[in-house]
């Protein structure tokens, strides 16, 4: 390309990494996987969890990585510098949508946060019983004021960040503000496993029970994959096309992996033991992070400032999430439309914050408003986590694997042959053949077209 958009990159090597955990570990790992394990029968689903991840997740997010640093543009522009005219720039067309409709409830769950802190240095969140934690919670989420008045907030949050460019800042915030939300999760780990009948809900998230795998649990999985990763969708092709030369791809890719997938199962240790001392129902659904949390910190000294600590760790989490998301839509309209970033970012925000009020809506009045049975916010979770994310990972993978020469991939992902790759070509096989496949054969089973093939014979 003769244009050159004198691009910014990420200021350091350790900067690129916290960015990118940053945009991984948040909600998903936090509020929506140990909610996923609990509807979806405990370890058997952590069990699957993992497998994708290894199977699918890795392999997309390299070839992700791929794309991003060798085209240096964003989830859109990516595919029509790749592959000019064709209709493979449709890949970051959804991503970009994707995006979008995540932040619409992701802000929503990140606003919950928000009052949280609230409550805990108010004191409302003490001296109460389990029975207590989760009618206060439903009657917050269920009111109008004050949810869409903290969605709103996180969104404002979010869009200065976006356009004052302190990302740098954000960064160095992420330094102490990372290592700090994993020791925090640690203690309430150990508290929550020193609890009375702690073993049943460790029994619950490591004790496989094979009966509970059926085609849902396994699609819920790979869309919990896809979203705790932050792939399928491009947000790590906009990041990554921020990367230095000398970054390595692959080693990066595993970071981030085993941070992310670490944080999860923490989480997980943290919620399920308490979920069962508590008599909390598993199967709670997004709330259950929200209910069963207060209860742990019942049983802590100083509980108040544990709970403060935690749900600020935790709104600083959502934050470096959405920043990402923000980002791949605000970089899109931006760089594609030739608008001003700042009047880019506006766009985003103002689309995302109707999304938001939507969707906190959807848990008062417009309750019986459903699409598939399944009310506003929920049918955006669906569609993103369970088909667009999964859908682009798949196509990702078909472009890199058919479209892209094998040597330029090599030259890519070895920095131009300086660092060593030694499983580049059980990466490309996976790349290729396994993920796009397993991520068909995972659609077709929800569909339950594989069982009816199955009966023909
Ligand atoms: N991975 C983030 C989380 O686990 O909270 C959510 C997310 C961020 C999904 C960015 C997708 C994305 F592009």
């Amino acid at each position: 390309m003769s244009h050159h958009h004198n691009r910014a990159t990420f200021g350091s090597k350790i900067g690129v990494i916290l960015a990118t955990v940053g945009c991984a570990v948040g909600l998903g790992n936090i509020w929506r996987f140990p909610y996923m394990v609990g509807s979806n029968g405990g370890a058997a689903f952590l069990l699957i969890y993992i497998i994708c991840i290894i199977l699918l997740g890795l392999p997309v997010m390299i070839t992700e990585f791929f794309i991003g640093r060798h085209s240096r543009k964003n989830a859109a522009g990516a595919f029509k510098v790749m592959a000019p005219g064709t209709k493979w720039s449709l890949i970051g067309y959804n991503g970009v949508l994707a995006a979008f409709l995540i932040l619409g409830f992701y802000s929503v769950v990140a606003g919950w946060t928000l009052e949280y802190i609230m409550q805990a240095l108010d004191g409302s969140l003490t001296g109460k019983t389990a029975a207590e934690f989760k009618l206060d919670f439903e009657q917050f989420s269920s009111g109008i004021v004050r949810p869409i008045g903290w969605t709103i907030a996180f969104i404002a949050l979010t869009h200065i960040i976006i356009i004052s460019g302190v990302k740098e800042g954000i960064e160095r915030a992420s330094k102490i503000m990372m290592p700090m939300l994993f020791l925090i999760l640690i203690a309430l780990c150990i508290r929550s496993v020193t609890l009375p009948n702690a073993e049943k809900g460790l029994a619950f998230l490591f004790n496989p029970d094979f009966s509970k795998i059926s085609s849902s649990v396994v699609l819920s999985a790979m869309g919990q994959a896809f979203f705790s990763l932050s792939i399928g969708m491009g947000c790590l092709i906009t990041y990554s096309s921020y990367f230095k030369k000398d970054t390595k791809l692959q080693t990066t890719a595993l970071q981030v992996t085993v941070l992310d997938t670490l944080v999860a199962i923490l989480a997980g240790v943290m919620i399920f033991p308490a979920v069962f001392s508590f008599g909390i129902a598993p199967t709670a659904g997004p709330e259950l992070v929200f209910i069963t949390l207060p209860n742990v910190f019942e049983q802590l000294p100083f509980g108040w400032i544990w709970s403060t600590v935690f749900f600020v760790l935790l709104a600083l989490a959502a934050l470096t999430s959405t920043i990402s998301l923000h980002e791949v839509a605000t970089a899109y309209v931006h760089e594609e439309y030739h608008i001003s970033r700042k009047k880019a970012a506006w766009f985003v925000s103002g689309g995302v914050l109707t999304l938001g009020i939507l969707s906190s809506l959807s848990f008062s009045v417009l309750k019986e408003f459903t699409i598939g049975g399944l009310i506003f916010f929920d049918a955006l979770d669906y569609l993103t986590a369970k088909i667009m994310l999964p859908l682009g990972g798949m196509l990702i993978c078909i472009f890199v694997g058919t479209r892209v020469d094998r040597k330029i991939l090599k030259a890519e992902l070895t920095n131009e042959g300086t660092v060593p790759f030694h499983f580049f070509n059980t990466y490309a096989f996976f790349m290729k053949y396994i993920a796009p496949v397993a991520i068909g054969l995972i659609f077709l089973n929800e569909l339950g077209l594989i069982n009816r093939i199955i009966k023909l014979f």
